[in-house]
Parts: structure tokens; C-alpha cells; sequence
């Protein structure tokens, strides 16, 4: 059953696209189980750079089998967009994509929606989203208004569940948002066009990754986001609206937790966010600048700035419980090759107290002060170290200590954006 799950450990942007990518070799498919084109997961190879939004990060590995599961939500213009971009590169999509049949579509009304809300139309704080629609969608998904990708099958069908929401929509947007929605004929018919693009690369997955695990198929599962970004585990209502945790691989795949065997999670050496949110371990100081400026910090899908802070072990404790993490991969400890001293957070204090778990109050998240470990720098270069024992003795206590506080082993220490610039201590499955 080599069935394996990389999931974010932070507020994503953790480097899942790299780690992915490097594992893609080592498996026969790669299935992204939830969550839209608000991802953006960065592949770096032979001096060239890769961003994918939607389609699974083993793209780049001619043999592989890439899924897009049921739990992702799919914008057929990105999508589409995606796919032209990398067929312009020589990628190959056909009988290598497979779009599951049961996977829900982002309309238009849902970006307009999602923008509206965020523009402080209501009461609701702005929760800084990628404004791509996903919110709306998955929320339509749970209300059963949704339109999903089988339904492109059938011309009648569609366009009864488009005219099923489209009352209710154009309502909503004109009298909320103050935004005249699109003709009920303009949105059928661009549907119509994307089916085109769509059609062939649709599949019951669900049929599908089943199959490839009875012929003992080697998978990796690709999360998008991160755990304190999970809609049920993360900083509430600070999150998207999938579970981005190692559980939505079964849902948003239709594979049993029976025949997950293995878990592992991508972690930065450090913090960073995008979006509104609490952050207990931000910096609003010059090391929170030169973790920015070093680690390029911007987000790989809107652009924008992502908030940095040091390293925080209680959210790192937390993802590994909320998804059975089997094995760490660090990623960027490179980044903190100049720092004097380097602090890990291990605890929050509010009122008195110490809190060693992640707490669900907002309230304590926004006004805890952490609780930190400091640690001397190594303050010599990393960058593209493929030895562990080679790295500076202060960088590989760095890297124990974390593993003792953390009480999981690393698999992975990641000294650099391209494939090769990897530090590799174990295979992906203990048995290969
Ligand atoms: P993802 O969403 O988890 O796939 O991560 P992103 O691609 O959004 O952001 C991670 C960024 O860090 C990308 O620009 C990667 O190329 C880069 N990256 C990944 N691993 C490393 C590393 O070990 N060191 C450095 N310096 N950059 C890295
Ligand atoms: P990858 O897969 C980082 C954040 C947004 C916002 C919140 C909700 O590249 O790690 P949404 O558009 O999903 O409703 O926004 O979630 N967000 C991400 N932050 N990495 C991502 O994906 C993200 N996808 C969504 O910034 O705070
Ligand atoms: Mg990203």
C-alpha cells in the first residue's frame, strides 16, 4: 500500500511544490486532493522556474499520472490557462491529466462574491483571500448548489443547474456587491466552450486511484495550503474553506484511510503568512524584513508580501498530531544562513499561563506572547548543501533540535528552490 500524503504543516507556502516534484520521480501518480488555483506551487529545475496553480506538481515527470481529485475546486478559465501554458512548454497532458467527474466548478459569481465580501460589503472582517472564488464555491458545494464537472456531460442538465442558481446569484451580487452579473446565455455558453478543453481529461477518480492501489501503485497525494489554513483544524475563520490536512486526501479523493500508510510534512525553518490572520511568532523588525527579503517571500499566486516570524513548534506540534505526520521535511533553512541568533517559539503565554497546544480562542491567538528558544546562527552559507554531515555544526544541532522538540524524525533538509539543492536522509516508503 504505498500510499503517501505531503501536507503543509504551516500557513502554506511551506515548499510542497518542490518536495512533490522531487518525490514525483519516485511514484507513479500524483493526485491533488483539495483546495483551487489559490495554490501556488513553485518547481525549479535546470535554471528554470515553474509556478502550478491547479495541476499536481509530478507534471514535469513524463510517465506520471497527475489527478485532480473531486475535493478541488476547478476554474475553468485557469484551468484551461494552465493547461495551455504548459503544453506551450512541450508538456504533455493527454492520458497523463485526469480531472475527477465529481469535482465542483468556480463560476464567475463566486470571484465576484469573494472579492465583494473581502471589499467589507457585511459586517465580516476581511480574511485577505486570493479572491479566486474558492470560498463561494466550496460554499455552494456544501449547499448542494454547485455545478460539477460531470454535469458538463450533459448540455440539459447544465443548464438546468445554472438556471437553478442563477436568480439567486444575480440577486446577490447586484444587491450586495452593487455587480450586474454576466447573461444566464453568456455564462452557459462559456461553459460550453471550456467543456472542449475539459472533456477528455474527465474521469471517475474515484474508480481510478482505486485501481492504481490495487496494482499497488505507488501515489503521492499533493495538499494545497496548509493545516492552521484547514477550514476545521486551522486559525478559523482566518482559513480557506477545504481541508488542506492529511483527512481530505480520503475525502477529496475517494481513497480509504486504510490504504494511507504514510505521512509526511512540509515545514519552512521558519513562519510566513498571507492574508489576514492571527500569527503569534510575526516580526514586525529587521529579522523579519531579511526573512522576507532572503527567503523571497511573496506569494506565489497574488504577489503579495507574505508576513514573516520565527519558527513556531506549537504549531508544528499541532500539524503532526492533526495529520499523524510520519516524517519532516525542512525547507529553507538556507534563508537563515545570516542570522546572529535564530528563536523558536514553544509555547504561547497569555494571562499568566502557558499554552504548549495550539488554542482555538482567536482571542488568545491574537494577544499570546511566545515563548521562545534561542539559538546561535551558523551565519555561514548553505545554499545547495547535499550533505547533512556537511553542513555547519551549528546548522545540524539547529536541525535536532527541532527534530527532538518536534519528536519526529526529518526525511528532508532543503537548502535551496531547485530540485538538486536537497539534503535526502531516508526514501519516501521505508521500503524502497
Ligand atoms: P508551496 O505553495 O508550498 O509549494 O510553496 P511556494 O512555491 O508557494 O513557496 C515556496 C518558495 O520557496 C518557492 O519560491 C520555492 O522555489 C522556494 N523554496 C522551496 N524550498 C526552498 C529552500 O529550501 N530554500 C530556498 N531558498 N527556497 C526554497
Ligand atoms: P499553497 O498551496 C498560502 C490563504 C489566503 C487567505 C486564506 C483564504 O500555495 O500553499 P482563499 O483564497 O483560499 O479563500 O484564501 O488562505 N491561502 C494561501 N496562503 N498558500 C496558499 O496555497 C494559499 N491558499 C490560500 O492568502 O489568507
Ligand atoms: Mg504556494
Amino acid at each position: 500500500m504505498p500510499v503517501a500524503v505531503v501536507v503543509g504543516m504551516q500557513w502554506g507556502d511551506e515548499g510542497k511544490g518542490k518536495i512533490i516534484d522531487l518525490f514525483a520521480e519516485k511514484v507513479d501518480v500524483v493526485a491533488r486532493y483539495q483546495g483551487g488555483h489559490n495554490a501556488g506551487h513553485t518547481i525549479c529545475f535546470d535554471k528554470k522556474e515553474f509556478v502550478l496553480h491547479l495541476i499536481p506538481s509530478g507534471i514535469f515527470h513524463d510517465d506520471k499520472l497527475c489527478v485532480i481529485g473531486n475535493g478541488v475546486v476547478v476554474d475553468p478559465m485557469a484551468l484551461a490557462e494552465e493547461i495551455s501554458e504548459l503544453e506551450a512548454v512541450g508538456i504533455n497532458l493527454e492520458g497523463r491529466l485526469v480531472i475527477s467527474d465529481r469535482a465542483n466548478i468556480i463560476m464567475p459569481y463566486h470571484g465576484v462574491s469573494d472579492q465583494g465580501r473581502e471589499k467589507g460589503n457585511g459586517k465580516f472582517k476581511k480574511i485577505g483571500t486570493t479572491g479566486r472564488g474558492i470560498g463561494p464555491s466550496y460554499a455552494d458545494k456544501i449547499a448542494r448548489t454547485g455545478i460539477r464537472t460531470c454535469d458538463l456531460r450533459d448540455e440539459k442538465y447544465l443548464r438546468e443547474r445554472l438556471e437553478a442558481n442563477y436568480e439567486e446569484k444575480s440577486q446577490v451580487l447586484k444587491s450586495l456587491y452593487g455587480q450586474e452579473l454576466l447573461g444566464l446565455d453568456a455564462l452557459y455558453n462559456d461553459l460550453i466552450v471550456f467543456r472542449e478543453v475539459i472533456l477528455k481529461y474527465l474521469a471517475d477518480t474515484n474508480v481510478l486511484m482505486n485501481d492504481q492501489i490495487s496494482q499497488n501503485k505507488k501515489i503521492l497525494c499533493e495538499g494545497a495550503q496548509g493545516t492552521m489554513l484547514d477550514v476545521d483544524h486551522g486559525t478559523y475563520p482566518f482559513v480557506t474553506s477545504s481541508n488542506s490536512s492529511a483527512g481530505g486526501a480520503c475525502t477529496g479523493l475517494g481513497i480509504p484511510p486504510t490504504k494511507i500508510d504514510r505521512v509526511l510534512g512540509v515545514v519552512k525553518a521558519y513562519t510566513t503568512r498571507v492574508g489576514e490572520g492571527p500569527f503569534p511568532t510575526e516580526l514586525f523588525d529587521g529579522d523579519g524584513e531579511q526573512l522576507g527579503k532572503v527567503g523571497h517571500e511573496f506569494g506565489a499566486t497574488t504577489g503579495r508580501p507574505r508576513r514573516c516570524g520565527w519558527f513556531d513548534g506549537v504549531v508544528a506540534r499541532y500539524a503532526i498530531k492533526t495529520n499523524g505526520i510520519d516524517a519532516l521535511i525542512l525547507t529553507k533553512i538556507d534563508v537563515l544562513d545570516g542570522f546572529k541568533t535564530i528563536k523558536v517559539c514553544t509555547g504561547y503565554k497569555f494571562e499568566g499561563k502557558v499554552y504548549p497546544d495550539m488554542p482555538a480562542d482567536p482571542k488568545i491567538l491574537e494577544n499570546c506572547e511566545p515563548v521562545y528558544t534561542e539559538h546561535e546562527g551558523w551565519m555561514e552559507k548553505t545554499v545547495g548543501f547535499r550533505d547533512f554531515e556537511k553542513l555547519p555544526e551549528k546548522a545540524k544541532n539547529f536541525v535536532k533540535y527541532l527534530s527532538d522538540l518536534l519528536e519526529t524524525p526529518f526525511l528532508i533538509v532543503s537548502t535551496g528552490p531547485d530540485r538538486e539543492e536537497t539534503i535526502q536522509l531516508g526514501p519516501l516508503f521505508p521500503d524502497s
